[in-house]
């Protein structure tokens, strides 16, 4: 074991996720400048670390920078990538093999040795580097699939932290999982932690039922519950919990910019830039194949054409950032999008009035929040998605109880969200019948349903969320094997 010098100083709460909460871009001019980093991750721990004085370990976006940028309350550790640790660890086993495996195979993953090689160095550096930031018994925080080996490398090199995982991404089934040449090393990776948190109940035993088939572990059989009921390895000594923990949004914040004048008065302003229609249906994705883009505008193609919608009135508004750029299966998709908006516009549109318009880049966060305000029907249509928090952050701004949301089965927010229009994604024509009943909808309807929708959203938000995980990693664990095997 490699020895060290205690006591560590450091910080008592550490976040290691792939990204920093910021993204580093550097203009043509040499200048450098700081976005926020994209995706649902960093929407929910910067809050909760700006709250909570700690560090961060991740990586800034860019080959071969090690700038930590200044964040009030937050001590940034960055970890440098080389252009090949990006091209094989984040874009190659991250995003083209575990992204793809993990979301039901909607594309083909990969499996190439070079980049399974080049995922274990980089965790081992993430794992180091988790290891300087980190004082005497802190709490180290890993986070999602990108970092699955860190608990175990992290364990090894500081046997004093406590250390819980959360995949913010689904655990997929026992038969894909299965295909995964490397599966035991991935399962024994995150039984390096105290706690390993997953979305919903059937991920974690998904993981019980592989932590006996594959590391010859004993577990607990009994079902997991929501934030109660954990599951139990034996690793040794060690117990490992296992717990469903839905991640969520900073609810009341966003209800309550939601409600100042100037987003009301910039929502108002939207639906008149958008020439006043009756309907303004909202999309708003990382660029992603699971996300169904295609699904929607597919299903509103249908209806136009139908006319079950009528083109003169109704807008769709797509806002798509742009992901993960150079994988390919990423750019195929986004050229059959881009395909499918010609498509619909060349059918449907008259001239000053296109049905869909498309935004391929990030739009400012207040501004976000008023197209939220101004859209009568959000569309979130994912083939596969772990949680899915733009549902959650539509309802959280709809506090005049306004609008409709179709959200697919297949989020892990419709376990939830269960007053949505849900539907099946793979079923075209259930997604055109919701499609059309949240158009249509009553206005007492609307509001019957918003409310409920806004009750659970309100009341779970991601402060209970991180408090529920990090309550349950300090909390002594009561449930020994024993008393759990069912
Ligand atoms: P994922 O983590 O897969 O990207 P989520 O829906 O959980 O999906 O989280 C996405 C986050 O990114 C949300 O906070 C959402 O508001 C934000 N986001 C997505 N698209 C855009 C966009 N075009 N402009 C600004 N923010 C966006
Ligand atoms: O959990 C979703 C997630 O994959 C995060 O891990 C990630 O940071 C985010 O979406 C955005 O993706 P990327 O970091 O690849 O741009």
């Amino acid at each position: 074991r490699p020895h060290r010098t205690a006591p560590h100083d450091g910080a008592e709460f550490v976040v290691v996720a792939n990204r920093l909460p910021v993204d580093k871009e550097v203009l043509p001019d040499g200048t450098v400048n700081w976005k926020r980093s994209p995706g649902g991750l960093v929407t929910a721990l910067e809050p909760i670390l700006r709250a909570n004085t700690g560090a961060w370990v991740g990586w800034s976006g860019i080959p071969d920078s090690d700038d930590n940028p200044d964040i009030e309350g937050i001590d940034i550790h960055a970890v440098p990538l080389s252009a090949q640790e990006i091209a094989e660890y984040y874009e190659g086993f991250s995003n083209a093999t575990l992204w793809p495996l993990y979301h039901d195979v909607i594309v083909k993953p990969e499996y190439h040795r070079e980049w399974w090689n080049t995922y274990v160095e980089v965790n081992r550096r993430f794992a180091e580097a988790a290891s300087k930031a980190a004082g005497e018994g802190a709490i180290v925080w890993v986070q999602d699939y990108q970092l699955q080996l860190v608990p175990k490398m992290l364990r090894m090199l500081r046997p004093d932290v406590k250390i819980g995982f959360f995949l913010h991404i689904p655990f997929p089934p026992v038969e894909l999982f299965m295909q995964m040449p490397w599966r035991t090393e991935i399962v024994e990776g995150l039984l390096g932690a105290d706690l390993i948190g997953f979305h919903l109940p059937g991920g974690a035993q998904n993981f019980l039922y592989l932590a006996r088939r594959l590391a010859g572990q004993a577990t607990s059989k009994g079902t997991v519950g929501v934030r109660s009921r954990f599951g139990v390895v034996q690793v040794g000594f060690r117990t490992v919990r296992v717990g469903a923990f839905p991640i969520s949004i900073d609810s009341g914040a966003l209800a309550a910019l939601a409600k100042t004048k100037r987003i009301r008065d910039r929502a108002a302003e939207i639906r008149r830039e958008l020439g006043n229609p009756k309907t303004i249906m909202l999309g708003v994705d990382r660029l992603d194949y699971t996300k169904g883009i295609d699904v929607r505008l597919k299903a509103i193609s249908e209806l136009l054409a139908e006319g079950r919608l009528d083109a003169s009135e109704t807008v769709m508004l797509q806002l798509a950032t742009p992901s993960r750029e150079r994988v390919e299966s990423y750019k195929q998709m986004r050229a059959g999008i881009e395909q499918l908006v010609g498509n619909i516009n060349g059918n449907y549109a008259t001239v000053g009035h296109p049905v869909v318009q498309y935004l391929h880049r990030p739009v400012p966060r207040e501004e976000l929040i008023a197209f939220f305000v101004a859209a009568d029907v959000m569309l979130v249509t994912p083939l596969r998605d772990g949680m899915n928090l733009v549902a959650k952050e539509y309802v959280a701004c709809r506090t005049d109880l306004g609008g409709a949301l179709v959200l697919s089965e297949f989020t892990g927010a419709a376990a939830e969200l269960r007053s949505a229009y849900q539907a099946n994604p793979y079923d075209l024509d259930g997604v055109k019948d919701a499609i059309e009943a949240a158009v249509k909808q009553s206005e007492h309807e609307g509001r019957r349903r918003m409310r409920a929708l806004r009750r659970q959203v309100l009341a779970h938000d991601v402060d209970k969320w991180a408090r529920s995980f990090l309550g349950t990693l300090n909390a002594e664990s009561e449930t020994e094997l024993s008393a759990n095997r069912g």
